[in-house]
């Protein structure tokens, strides 16, 4: 089963709407010859519909130079698991939709750690991606203390059965696992493509279990955790990693396009 690689880079709470403008300006001119890859950005909320405005303009000029459309999309980075309501400062799947985004990140650690995430919000998150057409991007991932302690598939089986708990396998199609070791996040320590490799192929085989061979085998799973050029080869050599999600390296356009072109 061949597997699209996604390239995603999960841009935090940085950029400015007008610098996050220039820099999908840039990237798309650095990565439009790119092909049999998928790229993408998740700008902090307010810079989305401004990105996706400055994609399509992109996308028609480069329709004028008889160029290829870029294949960037738009991630939002969370979203609210109701689509409306009086939830002050939330925003809803639909509304993600609206403004150009195709992906959400949901369940990222940093999510998890500072605003009390879990398993079980990140459920009823993932569904409501599904609801609005939105490609959920599910985030997994143990902590150094569990690392150390041994637990590592100990704590990403339960955040798997727990967060696609209630999912049929049909209704899962354009899930994207990424599986984001929390001691790699921003520290420049990256779990070797070897340590990658294990985890993601036991991942695979328990959703083998939960859900069934061609789900399993269809489904993208992606490695974050300090992802940069010079390690993104070797991480994509392995048969199981299928992409990346990448933070700090993604928020230049320069060294992130060196990782798309990988
Ligand atoms: O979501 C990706 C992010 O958590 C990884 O961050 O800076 O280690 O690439 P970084």
């Amino acid at each position: 089963m061949t597997r699209t690689p996604l390239i995603a880079g999960n841009w935090k709470m940085f950029k400015m709407g007008s610098e996050a403008v220039n820099t999908v300006r840039k990237l798309a001119e650095l990565t439009i010859g790119t092909n049999n890859r998928d790229i993408m950005i998740a700008p902090p909320f307010l810079a989305i519909p401004l990105v996706y405005q400055e994609l399509n303009n992109l996308n028609n000029a480069f329709k004028k130079e008889n160029k290829t459309e870029s294949r960037i999309s738009i991630g939002a980075q969370n979203l609210y698991h109701e689509n409306q309501g009086a939830y002050t400062g939330e925003v809803s799947a639909p509304m993600i939709k609206d403004a150009g985004a195709t992906h959400v990140i949901i369940g990222h650690s940093e999510r998890r750690q500072y605003f009390g995430e879990t398993d079980e919000s990140i459920c009823k998150k993932i569904g409501a991606a599904f609801e609005s057409d939105l490609t959920p991007v599910m985030c997994i991932g143990e902590t150094e203390s569990e690392k150390n302690e041994e637990k590592t598939f100990y704590v990403l089986d339960k955040q798997i059965r727990n967060g696609l708990k209630g999912f049929r396998s049909d209704e899962l199609s354009s899930l994207v696992i990424a599986y984001e070791p929390v001691w790699a996040i921003g520290t420049g320590k990256t779990a070797t493509s070897d340590q990658v490799e294990d985890i993601h192929k036991k991942i695979r085989s328990l959703l083998k279990e939960m859900f069934g061979v061609e789900f399993s085998e269809s489904l993208r799973i992606l490695y974050g955790g300090s992802v940069k050029p010079d390690n993104i080869a070797d991480l994509m050599s392995k048969q199981n990693i299928d992409g990346a999600l990448v933070g700090g390296a993604s928020l230049d356009a320069e060294t992130f396009a060196k990782i798309v072109n990988f």
